[in-house]
């Protein structure tokens, strides 16, 4: 899919250091970039050239495993003080997808007791490899639980990217597309553009074009419009944190939600447990704001007047009552979403 091995980020034993898909070159550039030390990912992240709450949980637990051979020093509370500052540097980049911080605190805490740098690298990345092979058991399972949902036929619309370049391999959202079209089912694809950086347009319908499963853009506008002459029969999304009251994904996921309730179509989100929150409220949540210039460029066209500010919001929360059911890799869970249901 992605590279040889289908993966969107993963580690390079052979130069000990991380490789991943450059996403935003996509769709024209496909490239594989080698990352070799911290500042270099950090700044991956925050670009957006990895992206996504899984994949950016699998990129940060790589990333402290990165931090463990950018080190060496004798005193092992030394070493480890500059790892931790690292994985808390990481943790920065981007604060709305709740498995960052839950990868990076995972292998932060499997090196925690290491004696020497050569055990924690040992740890740090047989943790980090962990992560991202269970992110790929994950999707295939949420697949196969979320794929029964979708009628025999059917015209499914999707927001931003929860596709293979947004985990490991396979996908949340995608993947239970995947998991229908691979169960026979004939699975038609509406993908909203994702403004401002196109991920619905770029990636979602390039990794689907790709696998020759149907797909059109439409502008995110359009969604209303097609829901209310009945060309969309679900919509599936992925999301970057759920807590018990609501669910955090791309901007513009709750204006589909509210559309798709008015006009009684299922609205299903798709996500591994490292997505759930179950500390925090929706009101707790930092909602990442991002530069004005995204909005105000299109590559190098300019689309607002020098003297005109921006609203960029990159997440919003969809209120759990506008939810028809969430895919997790453990099952189903179904309406009223209470506290204590909601997995891990
Ligand atoms: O800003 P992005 O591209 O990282 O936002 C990604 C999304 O909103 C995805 O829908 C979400 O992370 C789920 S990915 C399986």
């Amino acid at each position: 899919m992605n590279d040889k091995d289908g993966k969107t980020v993963y580690w390079d034993f052979e130069n000990n250091c991380i490789m991943f898909v450059e996403q935003t070159l996509l769709p024209a550039d496909y490239r594989l970039i080698p990352c070799e030390n911290v500042e270099r990912l950090a700044k991956a992240i925050k670009n957006l050239e990895i992206r996504g709450a899984p994949a950016l949980g699998i990129a940060g637990g790589f990333g402290v495993a990165l931090s463990t051979y950018c080190h060496d020093d004798e005193n092992m509370d030394g070493y480890l003080k500059l790892v931790t500052d690292d994985a808390y540097y990481l943790m920065a980049t981007r604060p709305t997808a709740v498995n960052l911080s839950w990868g990076i605190k995972r292998v932060l805490n499997a090196v925690s007791d290491a004696q020497t740098p050569e055990e924690a690298r040992v740890k740090a990345l047989s943790e980090a490899v962990g992560i991202a092979e269970e992110d790929e058991k994950m999707c295939r399972a949420i697949g196969e639980f979320g794929a029964k949902y979708l009628p025999d036929k059917c015209t499914v619309l999707t927001h931003c990217n929860a596709g293979a370049l947004a985990c490991y391999t396979w996908g949340t959202a995608l993947g239970v597309i995947r998991s229908a079209v691979a169960a026979g089912k004939d699975i038609s694809v509406v993908s909203c553009e994702t403004r401002p950086l196109f991920q619905g347009s770029r990636l979602t319908a390039w990794e689907l074009s790709r696998d020759k499963i149907p797909v059109k853009t439409i502008t995110d506008s359009t969604a209303a419009y097609l829901m209310q002459r009945g060309e969309i029969d679900a919509v599936i999304v992925g999301a970057d944190r759920i807590t018990h009251d609501a669910v955090f994904n791309k901007i513009g996921t709750y204006m589909h939600a509210v559309c798709a309730k008015y006009h009684e179509i299922p609205f299903y989100v798709a996500a591994p447990s490292s997505t759930f929150d179950n500390v925090h409220s929706a009101s707790d949540i930092v909602i990442e704001k991002r530069d004005r210039d995204e909005l105000a460029f299109c590559g190098k066209k300019q689309l607002m007047p020098d003297s005109v500010d921006a609203v960029n919001y990159a997440f919003d929360p969809t209120p759990m009552s506008l939810v028809t059911a969430l895919f997790t890799e453990k099952g189903v869970l179904t309406p009223p979403f209470l506290k204590g249901e909601l997995v891990p």
